[in-house]
Parts: structure tokens; C-alpha cells; sequence
């Protein structure tokens, strides 16, 4: 394709200079929001006369026939073109001739750009959103399900207190709640139009972007020209909350993984889910969610390019800024893909409760509650705290557990120890009395999944 440039240059690009500069490889992705700008674009220069209106429309006509061929397979994207935006300019005007050349007028590949990537990356994020709210959906169900199944609640990794299992599915679920209220956040924030900024400083022409805007679904216009073509604070944004979406789904992963091992055997992951080793024949591995986790680097990577790729930079656009496009595209992939995956995998997913139930009455995850209860007889609890610890300790010693005491015992340590004492430090009890706010009794459980359903549908 001859160059646009050429009446300022008398010298054609090196042929790897070229390739290095070209985007199409990757931005033909955008090739719908391309053309659907342009189409905005072209209604816009025939509303304000910038172009008669006759030429406008069979600019409007044939930009969309050019979208139904390419999604037809009917006209295939030249990819010696160095960008899309060439691409669509360069098929119009084969189309329609010279007329074609007069879309560009009052516009320039800089906010043009600029406006692809907001169209494209809110159409993403809506399919994000739903991913997320069908992974929270997931997360509901499995919490009705195991509202009663008892299990450790852990601290550095040692049996701390007793939760359920819904419990703790649903701590995921308020961090997955809040990633899709952060993505919401940032497409309201990303939904504002560029177009019309031109190269950088606007145009003398009579344009009105708020009509463009108004077309293409924008909530409103950017009002400084140079921010429009040089902002890439809403790549930076999607990319932390990708960043923090992956990091819930990786820790969730890691416990999958912990979780599953023999050493465990709290949950088992569907053999749809799974996968066997070539040599160990009793293998049953992870493999998805250790895919989920090692993605995760990923995505901490294409934020990090690009917050560095912006790092420095002078205003207004500069060809660094082509950098943005793999970053974000490949974050948008792993995000998607890792969610896709992620929520079928919990879905099918087996507990096994009886294991749980062991784990939880060894180590000692009722000793608060025996702390607890001496301190509701009156006892101030940094006393109760140190007669319980020396309880434990003895049983450490005895290899009993706290249960296996008998009231004499406890007396010899406190007279205001009595036989009620069992039925309070009884692994159910402990949950069930559980019910401030936030905490792990099953009222609580009905309280988190109506909040996270209410999110699901708002
Ligand atoms: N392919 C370019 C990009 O992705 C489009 C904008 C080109 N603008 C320019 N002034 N060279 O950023």
C-alpha cells in the first residue's frame, strides 16, 4: 500500500522499519469499532454541513456494507496495511473513489485510536462483567449447599477458629462483588468520547462531538483535546482491576490446589477439570487451576508495561502509546479465559465433609470459645485466655483434645468451669454462636448471598 505521506517524502520506509511500525497484526481486532466511529464520524461532518449530505450518507452506506463483508468473510483485511484505521480508509476509498478521502476530514488516527480502544474495551468489559456475575452466581449456589458443612478457618496456615465452607466460598464472593463494582466504576469512568480532538488541539472545523458521542453510546465528550488523544489512564485501570481479579482468582486456586491434596482431601476437582500424568498412573492433577494461578503473572505484567510504557511520556500522542493495544488485549484474553474456566471448575466441584469435620476438631479451633466462655462467667479475658492456654497445653502434653477433659479436670483450672462447658466448645456450637455481623453463623451466610445476588442483578 503507497504511503500517506508521500508528497512529503521522497524516500519509501525500509521494509523492516515497516514492519516494526505496523499494528494491523493486532488492532484488526478493532475493526468493528473502526468502522462504527467512522460512521459516527461521517454522520457528524453531514449534520454540520463539514460534508454535503448526500456524501456523507454513501460514506455511512458503504462503511457499513464494508462491516458486513469482512464479518461475512466476503472482503478479507489487507494486512500490508500498517494500521486498521488505514485499512477501512484505504477499502472506502477503493469503494466509492475519491470520496472516501474526504472521511478523514477533522479527524486523525490519534483520537481515532483512541476512540477504538474505549469502544472496543467496553464491549470486553461487558462480557467480563458477565463472566463475573456468572462465577458469583456459582459462588451462591455452592454457598446454599454447604451452608452446614463445618470446616478450620485458618490463620498462617494453623487451625484457627471454625467456619463453614460457606463461609468461606463466600469471603471470595465479597472480593469478586467488589472487582465487578470496580469494573463498572471504570467503564463509567472510560465511557466518554475522544473523538473529535483531532491530531491534538481540535480543528477549525464547525464540528459536534456531543453528536458523535451521543451515537457511539458515550456518556459525554473529553473537554481537553490533548488529554483526548494522550490518556491511557483507563487502560492502566482495567488492567489493575484485572490485575486484582486475577490475584482473588489465584489465591482461590491455591487453595483449590492445597485443598485437594491428599494431605487435605477437603474438596476433589472434576475429572473435567483435571488431568492424569503420563507416568504416575495414580495422578489426578490440578492443572487448571495452577494455569490460573501462573496466569496471574500475566496480567501483573501487561499492567506493569504499561504504566511504564506511559511513565515519562511527553503529551500529547507519541507511537509509544501502540504499546497499549497487546497489553490490554492479552490482560482481556487471560482475564476472560481464566474466568471461563474457573467458575464450571468450583461449579463441579466436590466436598467432602467428613474431612473437613476431622480437620476441625483436631487443633484445638474451639480453644476461643473456652476462653470465651469463662470470660461470660465473669472472668476478664486475658486470665480466661491464659487458664485456657495452659489447658491446651496440658492436653498437648496428654494427647488429648479439649473435649476428652473431664469436669474435674477443668476445675482443677477453674471452679467456674461446669458441665455446659462441652456443649459450648462443641465444634456446631461454635459456628452457630458465631452471629455478629459479618461473622461465620448461618444467618450471616443468608446475609452474604442476598448482598452478592443483589449484585448479581444490579
Ligand atoms: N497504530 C497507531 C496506534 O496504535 C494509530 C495511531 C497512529 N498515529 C500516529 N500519529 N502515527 O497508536
Amino acid at each position: 500500500m503507497e504511503k500517506l505521506w508521500t508528497g512529503r517524502f521522497s524516500e519509501a520506509l525500509d521494509k523492516a522499519a515497516d514492519e516494526f511500525n505496523a499494528s494491523i497484526r493486532f488492532d484488526s481486532k478493532m475493526v468493528r469499532q473502526d468502522i462504527t466511529g467512522s460512521m459516527a464520524h461521517a454522520a457528524m461532518l453531514g449534520a454540520t454541513h463539514i460534508l454535503p449530505k448526500e456524501d456523507s450518507e454513501t460514506i455511512i452506506q458503504t462503511l457499513a456494507e464494508i462491516l458486513a463483508d469482512i464479518e461475512s468473510g466476503k472482503t478479507a483485511i489487507d494486512m500490508s496495511c500498517e494500521d486498521i484505521h488505514m485499512f477501512v480508509e484505504q477499502e472506502l476509498t477503493a469503494r466509492i473513489g475519491d470520496l472516501g478521502k474526504k472521511l478523514h476530514t477533522a479527524r486523525s488516527r490519534n483520537d481515532q485510536v483512541a476512540l477504538d480502544l474505549r469502544l472496543y474495551l467496553r464491549d470486553e468489559c461487558a462480557e467480563i462483567m458477565a463472566l463475573l456475575k456468572d462465577l458469583l452466581a456459582v459462588l451462591c449456589d455452592k454457598a446454599e449447599e454447604t451452608s452446614d458443612a463445618l470446616m478450620p478457618g485458618y490463620t498462617h496456615l494453623q487451625r484457627a477458629q471454625p467456619v463453614t465452607m460457606a463461609h468461606h466460598l463466600l469471603a471470595y464472593g465479597m472480593m469478586f462483588s467488589r472487582d465487578l463494582e470496580r469494573l463498572q466504576d471504570a467503564v463509567r469512568r472510560m465511557n466518554v468520547s475522544p473523538l473529535g480532538s483531532c491530531a491534538l488541539a481540535g480543528t477549525t472545523f464547525p464540528t459536534d462531538r456531543a453528536l458523535s458521542a451521543a451515537k457511539l453510546g458515550f456518556d459525554g465528550v473529553m473537554l481537553n483535546s490533548m488529554d483526548g488523544v494522550s490518556d491511557r489512564d483507563f487502560v492502566v485501570e482495567l488492567l489493575s482491576d484485572f490485575a486484582l481479579i486475577m490475584t482473588h482468582l489465584s489465591r482461590f486456586c491455591e487453595e483449590l490446589i492445597l485443598y485437594s491434596s491428599w494431605e487435605f482431601k477437603f474438596i476433589e476437582l472434576s475429572d473435567a477439570f483435571t488431568t492424569g500424568s503420563s507416568i504416575m498412573p495414580q495422578k489426578k492433577n490440578p492443572d487448571m487451576a495452577e494455569l490460573i494461578r501462573g496466569k496471574t503473572g500475566r496480567v501483573y505484567g501487561d499492567l506493569m508495561a504499561m504504566l511504564t510504557v506511559l511513565k515519562g511520556l511527553p503529551l500529547a500522542y507519541n507511537k509509544d502509546m501502540q504499546e497499549d493495544k497487546e497489553a490490554i488485549f492479552d490482560g482481556v484474553k487471560t482475564v476472560k479465559d481464566c474466568l471461563a474456566i474457573f467458575a464450571p471448575m468450583l461449579a463441579s466441584m466436590s466436598v467432602y465433609r467428613e474431612n473437613m469435620l476431622r480437620a476441625a476438631k483436631g487443633g484445638f479451633i474451639n480453644a476461643t470459645d473456652l476462653a470465651d466462655y469463662l470470660t461470660k462467667k465473669g472472668v476478664p479475658f486475658r486470665s480466661a485466655y491464659k487458664t485456657v492456654g495452659q489447658i491446651v497445653a496440658a492436653c498437648i502434653q496428654a494427647g488429648k483434645t479439649l473435649e476428652d477433659m473431664t469436669i474435674d479436670e477443668y476445675q482443677a483450672y477453674d471452679a467456674q468451669f461446669e458441665s455446659d462447658l462441652y456443649e459450648a466448645i462443641a465444634i456446631p456450637t461454635c459456628v452457630a454462636k458465631r452471629n455478629s455481623l459479618g461473622g461465620a453463623s448461618p444467618d450471616n451466610i443468608k446475609i452474604q448471598i442476598d448482598y452478592i445476588k443483589s449484585k448479581i442483578e444490579g
